[in-house]
Parts: structure tokens; sequence; C-alpha cells
């Protein structure tokens, strides 16, 4: 559910009218809503009830707006981060340390101490050497590091194969088969101290059997790892959990689903549980507002070209990803269209012989399920200016990420004197 609904013929988001922020910040645009991200963040803690203190760290990568994060962390979010930018990032907008877990392949040294200085609640590692070089970075700053290993659980998330990570040939985790021995080489590390498993097989997850399959090799690791007197204390089942995009797709589960599922399956761990939702919380949150730009003539279906772009929306161009499209001020009609950006490339492409409803040259349509991995994807190709961000609630509304001038982008080049002379 979210808050993009027409009024009086023309999409608000919330009480603000879609046609009022373009007319006021250009497009393209992102918005987002603030009553739907606190409502997926009600959604999915009411999933949870049954269980004792889960910490629920938002995935930032999915969404690392400073004032979505900072909507997120007054709402009782933590964080789960994957580079010192984000661990820095979660930090500014207000996302307290011990809410914040560091996951991910390929962590530096210098990233390692920025978090063992701000003190998060857990690093999750990847591999045997990145072990040890938390234990010495840690030990060279006095301290130890509060550790889980992620596991590799080998199960096929049936996910698109850019987005699975739990097979055995990713590159993520620790093969699960290895996992006693990894543990008792980590327990020798005099800079660690070893308190949990983590597991994350994938995303946009519609199934929830693989995410069951993983939960329960976490479960029987746990017993091995206290057979084998480690003390753990945390379960980090990571996130995944899909969102709807296309309204003709079956229903993926629902968090409720996934909260009794997780319930079931964990009963009996004695552990603290901790989540790293993505999608789930921002997906449906935010929309990415574009006006047509002309709509020219094309072999099997008009071409409907926008003002927003792959550089804008990656996506459809690299998981060939459906979003809906939706006019703001829908005339009625609808008919079959391509919707493809201005970027040279066959790729910058949102919708081929969709159905939707008829647009002209100005008018503003809406990419909607745009809240997760849109704007955080965003890039300059083509020398197009980062898409901006605006977020509302209630009546009110403001622009948390300003379209930066062309001149800051051309200006952030320099040209050395021996090309230039
Ligand atoms: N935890 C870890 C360790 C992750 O790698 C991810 C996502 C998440 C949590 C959050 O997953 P979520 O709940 O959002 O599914 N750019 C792609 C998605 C990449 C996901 C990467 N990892 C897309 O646009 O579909």
């Amino acid at each position: 559910m979210d808050h993009f609904d027409y009024v009086d013929g023309a999409m608000h988001v919330e009480q603000v009218p879609m046609e009022a922020i373009a007319a006021a910040v250009g497009t393209p645009v992102y918005v987002y809503s603030t009553a739907t991200l606190s409502r997926h963040v009600g959604v999915f803690r009411e999933a949870l009830s049954a269980l004792e203190n889960p910490l629920i760290a938002f995935a930032v990568k999915a969404n690392p707006n400073a004032a979505v994060l900072a909507t997120l962390g007054r709402l009782g979010l933590g964080a789960d981060v994957v580079s010192g930018g984000e661990l820095l990032r979660a930090i500014a907008a207000g996302i307290p340390a011990d809410r914040i877990v560091f996951s991910g392949v390929g962590k530096t040294a210098e990233e390692m101490r920025v978090a063992l200085e701000k003190g998060i609640y857990q690093f999750n590692l990847e591999s045997e050497p990145e072990a040890e070089m938390l234990s010495e970075v840690a030990l060279s700053m006095g301290r130890r590091a509060p550790v889980a290993y992620r596991i590799n659980p080998d199960v096929d998330a049936g996910t698109h194969a850019k987005i699975s990570t739990g097979k055995s040939e990713n590159k993520f985790g620790i093969p699960y088969d290895r996992a006693l021995e990894s543990y008792a080489a980590a327990r020798d590390l005099p800079g660690l101290d070893v308190q949990g498993v983590a597991v994350h097989i994938g995303s946009q997850l519609t199934d929830l059997a693989p995410l069951e399959a993983a939960f329960v090799k976490v479960g029987a690791l746990i017993e091995a790892l206290r057979g084998a007197g480690h003390a753990i204390r945390t379960a980090d089942l990571g996130g995944g959990l899909g969102v709807p995009y296309d309204p003709a797709q079956p229903m993926p589960p629902s968090p409720a689903d996934y909260g009794a599922m997780v319930t079931r399956v964990t009963q009996g761990w004695d552990v603290r549980l901790m989540f790293e939702p993505g999608r789930v919380i921002v997906g449906n949150a935010g929309a990415l507002l574009s006006r047509v730009v002309r709509v020219k003539q094309g072999a099997q279906a008009p071409f409907v070209i926008v003002d927003a772009a792959m550089n804008d929306l990656l996506r459809p161009s690299l998981y060939d990803a459906w979003h809906d499209i939706r006019a703001v001020r829908p005339a009625g009609d609808k008919a079959k269209a391509n919707v493809v950006g201005p970027v040279c490339e066959t790729g910058d492409t949102f919708a081929m012989g969709r159905d939707m409803d008829v647009v002209q040259a100005d008018d503003l349509v809406a990419f909607m399920t745009a809240g997760a991995y849109g704007a955080t994807m965003a890039s300059t190709y083509n020398s197009r200016a980062l898409t901006p961000e605006v977020l509302v609630s209630g009546d009110k509304w403001a622009v948390v990420r300003a379209r930066p001038p062309i001149e800051a982008l051309i200006a952030g080049d320099s040209i050395p004197d021996w090309v230039a002379d």
C-alpha cells in the first residue's frame, strides 16, 4: 500500500499534487512519502511482534537519502551498511551506532577502523582473511570487534541472477560446509568477539521457501556452533523480501507471512534476531516523476520519450525490471506505447509495448515503486545532472536533495596544464 492517489483526476502524494512538485523542482525528480515509509516500518515491525527485541537494520543501499534515513531512524530502525560512506551517512542521519551492522565482502582496514571507533553493533564477516584483518585492526585500537560470519547456504533464491547472493558460486559469505572451521579460526583471533551468524540470499524474493531453507540451515549451524563451545547470541536473517511491482503478477508474500515463517523457524534459537530489509521498507514509498518530452511514431507502437533516463532509474535496463508507469493526470484512454529516455543506448528503455495511459508532450508520468534502488543507483551518464529528491509529509514537502547545476558537474573535472598547453 502507498500514498500516491488520484484526487480530482490528478495524482497526489499524500496531500501534495505531483504537478506542484514538478512545477517547483522540475523533472525528473524522485518523490517519497513519509506516510508510506512509516506505514511500512509499522507493518514490518508488527510482523515480527512475536520476537523479543529484534533489531531491524534498514539496508541503507536501498535509499541512503539523509531525510529518509532520519525518518527511519526516528521510527526506531537501525542500519545495515556496506561501506564507510553508508556508515557515516547513517550516523549523520542520527541512527545510533549500536543499531548498525556492517556487511560486505570488501571492507577495507580504514572502514573497519572507523566502524570500530563509532562502536557499531556487529560486523558481518564474509571470509577468513577479512576476519584476520579485522582482528588486527581491532587489536591495534585496543578493541575487540563484535562479529558474525555471513554464511553462504547454497540456496537458490529464485530471483534475478544479478541480485541472487546465496548460491555457492556467488561471492558472498563463507561456505556453509566449512563454517565450523572458519568459526574455530575466528575464535582464536584475539581482536574478535564472535557473537553471531548471518545470512542474506538475495533481493526481490517472491517466495518464502528459499528463505526458510536458508534459515533452517542457520538454525542447524547455531546448534553445531554451540556444541563446539561458541556463545552465539545473534542471528542476522538479512533482507530480501520482495514488493509488488506489476499488478498483473501474483503478490509477493506479505511481511506478516514472512514474520510468521520466521517466528516458527527460529523458535528456541535463543538469540537476538536481526533483519536487514531494504526494498520492502522504501520501495513503494517512492516514485520517479518525469515529463514527456515528445511522442514519436514507432513501427509497432509510439515511442513516448520522457525526460528521465537509465541514469536516473537504472533498474529496467540493468535487470529488465518492470515499473508501473502512470499518467499524473490520465486523459482516460489507454493504448500500447514504448517508454524510453533520451540516453543514446537502446537499453535506455523503460517499457516496450506497454498498455498504459495515453500521454502526449508535456504530460507528467510517474514511475511507481521507485523508492528502493532508484536515486541511489543514479549516475551522471550522458552528462545528465543527478536526480533531485523530494520528501512529502501530509501537506508539507521539501527538496531533500537538490538538482546540482550542470556547471558543478563540469567543474568537477580539471584539465592539467600539459593538456591545455
Ligand atoms: N542485506 C544485504 C547484505 C544485502 O546485500 C541487501 C541487498 C539487503 C540486505 C537488502 O535487500 P532488500 O531487502 O532490499 O531486498 N539493486 C538491486 C537490488 C540489490 C540488492 C543488494 N543487496 C535492485 O534494484 O533490484
